[in-house]
């Protein structure tokens, strides 16, 4: 028999990571709705499309990844690539492939499917990678988006959430590996010495 009691739904005003401490930002029921919408989006744009490639960036897309494609009805393969360019709290600008394609793309359509897009160096690097590989169109899909950040001339196709250039985590962003779990997003609070 399973039981249904919940011991910890994971939901708090603050959380301490390592060394610092996070509050609240982006609550999970705004999170959920403006994947609906961007979901939505993607289905009124593929609704008479071929099958399109959703390439997920791992590690941070998990949760997106999950949630967003629960809300797709078009005829669609999903995929995962590795990248990461952040230590710490601020971007190292290099780029190191730590998982290759597993699908073939040559001749597809890809979906990128990112957490967030802060400089921008990441999904360029992956477009490029993609280009090479013979994708015939690549479209950039990101839960997050730090548009006073980005350094890019590439076109962010689909952003759910639009926020400042701050640090954050939860829901699948992390600050040095932990703070993945969580439902919520939240940010780096003041109150760090
Ligand atoms: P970019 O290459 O500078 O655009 O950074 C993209 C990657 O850095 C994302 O896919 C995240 O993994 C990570 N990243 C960027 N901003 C944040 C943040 O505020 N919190 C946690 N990770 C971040
Ligand atoms: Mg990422």
């Amino acid at each position: 028999m399973i039981n249904f009691v919940v011991t910890n739904n994971l939901s708090m005003d603050h959380i301490k990571l390592h060394d610092k401490k996070f509050r609240i930002f982006i609550p999970s029921e705004k999170i959920q709705e403006s994947i609906v919408k961007v979901a939505q989006e993607l289905n009124d744009n593929y609704k008479d499309k071929q099958s399109p490639l959703f390439l997920s960036v791992l590690n941070g897309s998990f949760m997106f990844t999950a949630d967003l494609l629960k809300n797709i009805d078009f005829q669609c393969e999903i995929s995962f690539i590795k990248l990461s360019s952040y230590s710490g709290t601020a971007t190292t600008g290099e780029i190191r492939k730590v998982l290759g394609l597993t699908s073939s793309v040559k001749g597809r359509e890809v979906i990128i499917l990112e957490d967030i897009v802060d400089t921008g160096n990441t999904i360029v690097e992956l477009h490029d990678i993609l280009k090479k590989n013979g994708a015939s169109k690549i479209k950039i899909c990101t839960l997050l988006f730090k548009p006073d950040a980005y350094k890019k001339e590439l076109s962010i196709d689909y952003a759910a959430l639009k926020i400042s250039n701050d640090f954050i985590v939860g829901y699948g962003l992390d600050y040095n590996e932990l703070g993945r779990q969580y439902k919520d997003i939240y940010i780096l609070d003041q109150d760090n010495d």
